[in-house]
């Protein structure tokens, strides 16, 4: 009978010094292993967005695919993956975006919507809000309207969360 927010907490694992020393990585996996936890998870989103009037999920490689397919299925809806650079076959656009050293690049193909369709974007974790604004960037491009951002977990020390909300995308997180 926790609030949800806390209840899905408890089954986030914090990694310390992964992938490098002084990080504290949060662990989705417990999350998604447990059939309770994962679906009252499915359902925080399902019930958010069932009438909202969306055309589509684009979800984010790779984390966000494992959420994004599941909630799209769900809300009777289709799904485009925003994947990292090169493993896209067909035209594709691309968004370059800094990390704490170096880049990173996410890529959409530029058929993945029609101009005016209403996007809801996922991803599983906001950290520097890199990889969420150069998503939310890529739908925009071709004409997407991004109704929301979602991600189960919000890392709000790291301040990625207030640059997306900065950059006029609505976000929505169930904990931090
Ligand atoms: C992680 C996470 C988000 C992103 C968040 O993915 O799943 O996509 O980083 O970080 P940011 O807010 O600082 O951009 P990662 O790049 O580790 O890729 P993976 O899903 O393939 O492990
Ligand atoms: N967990 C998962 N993905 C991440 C994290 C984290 O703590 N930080 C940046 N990406």
């Amino acid at each position: 009978d926790l609030p949800y927010s806390d209840y899905i907490r408890s089954r986030i694992r914090t990694v310390p010094d992964w992938p490098l020393p002084g990080v504290q990585f949060r662990d989705i996996t417990p999350l998604l292993q447990d059939k309770k936890t994962f679906r009252v998870l499915v359902d925080i989103f399902v019930h958010r967005y069932m009438d909202q009037q969306l055309d589509l999920v684009a979800g984010v490689d790779a984390r966000g695919f494992i959420l994004g397919a599941v909630i799209a299925y769900e809300l009777n809806l289709g799904f485009v993956p925003v994947r990292k650079k090169g493993k896209l076959p067909f035209t594709t656009i691309a968004e370059e975006y800094e990390l704490e050293y170096g880049s990173a690049t996410v890529e959409l193909h530029a058929d993945a919507c029609q101009p005016g369709q209403r996007v809801l974007l996922i991803d599983d974790l906001v950290a520097t809000g890199g990889t969420m604004i150069a998503a939310a960037k890529l739908l925009q491009r071709i004409g997407a309207e991004v109704v929301e951002a979602a991600a189960i977990v919000d890392l709000p020390e790291l301040g990625g969360s207030k640059l997306v909300r900065e950059q006029g995308i609505k976000l929505f997180t169930v904990c931090d």
